[in-house]
């Protein structure tokens, strides 16, 4: 294993982004509100963000050795009736005890196919589970086994925030339908949002889309509309519409800080792609320096980045896509190979690891993990399984049910949708 904890033990605090991330996940939890250390520990932090309870000791005092055990036993004792899903930027401590690992869109689909298990263990963040919690059963329980792994992306843009921009683009745009009985607005949100962000879209005609199928959700959305709203993440937003031929100066940003968005009704009605002002801190990290220096270090090096990166990042790459995609284009790549990654530094080290007879390594020279994500330690994933096998429901993550099925519906809408 080429753990990412094992790297910042012996890194100590340099070439990290934060000192923060030689201590335990856990003296997080109660000590100060926050994503936690890591690349969104300076984003701001929602005051009524999910907190964590208190570990009790004998996982925090447990050895990394003890703790696998006991993952190992309880998952023993569970059997099938419990199902671990873990996303890929999940530590190799977590990925290892996983059924099944995958990107945002593959961990949907699998939770939706999965009505055998009792609960879903899920070894990601908050919206990943309440996705989860919508896509499955009503009898199945999906467990988050740390409550502080939020999303600060996801935290950019709230349903107060979109209703307020929804009234103002009515205002600027109408709501009649056109000639050809096009909606003035889809909205599409990214996968990375609340529950409430996608219930929003199920009742206002729109969608849900991930990385891997943005541009077949875009499709489909301009198909329906004449303009399309694209919260939260502007960054997969504007890349995707430029792929698709959409002139910048028809993709105005809505700053939810900003009075009226930060633009006036003509901008408004006068676009195409409505883009709201949210970003991924992992992935913000990456510049075109950092591809310029591996360019230089390694002149046939393939640069391969997330859509969540900049416009000028995914210009100066060699390819773009979901972590899907990056993990695909990694595996076909032939031996010899050189790539440079663009995204969440636990791939990419198990993906080099996975691959040593590629050179495969990370744009960015600090180490630097996703906050919220890094919060799944071990001991979480032991404290949850273990109370399972005694008939205790810890974290487990609901969504209301009148939430609940309008969400499905934009979310239904997705997963037909994908190509
Ligand atoms: P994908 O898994 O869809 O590539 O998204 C990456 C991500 O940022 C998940 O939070
Ligand atoms: Fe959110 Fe970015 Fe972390 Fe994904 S990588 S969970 S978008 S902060």
């Amino acid at each position: 294993m080429t753990s990412v904890d094992a790297i910042i033990e012996r890194l100590g605090a340099t070439r990290t982004c934060d000192s923060g991330l030689t201590r335990e996940p856990w003296s997080f939890d109660s000590v100060r509100p926050g994503y936690g250390p890591g690349a969104s520990a300076r984003d701001r932090f929602p005051r009524n963000s999910p907190r964590q309870t208190p570990l009790p000791e004998e996982y925090t005092r447990a050895t990394a050795a003890e703790l696998q055990d006991r993952i190992l036993e309880a998952r023993h004792r569970l059997g099938d009736r419990a199902l671990i899903l873990s996303h890929y930027y999940q530590r190799d401590e977590i990925i290892v005890h996983a059924d099944f690992v995958g990107d945002s869109f593959q961990l949907a689909r699998n939770a939706a196919t999965r009505p055998d298990a009792d609960d879903i263990v899920f070894c990601g963040v908050h919206f990943m589970a309440e996705t989860a919690d919508i896509l499955s059963t009503d009898r199945q329980n999906v467990i988050l086994p740390n409550m502080a792994a939020g999303c600060s992306m996801a935290d950019m843009a709230d349903i107060d925030q979109v209703e307020r921009c929804w009234r103002r683009l009515e205002t600027a745009c109408g709501t009649a339908p056109d000639a050809d009985g096009r909606q003035q607005v889809v909205p599409v949100t990214y996968m990375n949002s609340s529950a409430a962000l996608k219930a929003f879209c199920g009742r206002h005609g729109g969608i849900v889309c991930t990385s891997s199928n943005a541009h077949a959700v875009l499709d489909w959305a301009f198909a329906r509309g004449r303009r399309v709203l694209f919260f939260p993440d502007q960054h997969l937003g504007r890349n995707t519409a430029r792929a698709m031929g959409i002139p910048l100066d028809r993709m105005p940003v809505w700053d939810p800080f900003r009075p009226d968005g930060g633009h006036d009704d003509a901008t408004w009605a006068q676009a195409a792609m409505i883009l709201w002002k949210g970003f991924c801190s992992v992935h913000q990290r990456f510049t075109v320096e950092q591809i310029d220096r591996a360019r230089k270090a390694y002149p046939d090096v393939t640069v391969l980045v997330h859509p969540e990166c900049s416009m000028e990042v995914v210009d100066a790459a060699d390819g773009v896509g979901s972590t899907a995609y990056i993990v695909r284009k990694i595996e076909e790549a032939p031996a010899g190979a050189t790539i440079a990654v663009g995204t969440e530094i636990n791939l990419v080290n198990r993906l080099a690891a996975q691959h040593p007879d590629k050179t495969v390594f990370c744009l960015d020279p600090v180490v630097c993990p996703c906050s919220t994500m890094y919060r799944i330690h071990p001991a979480y994933l032991a404290w949850s399984l273990e109370n399972l096998v005694n008939g205790r429901v810890v974290n487990r993550i609901t969504v209301d049910p009148a939430t609940a099925a309008d969400a499905r519906v934009a979310l239904t809408r997705m997963l037909e949708v994908h190509p």
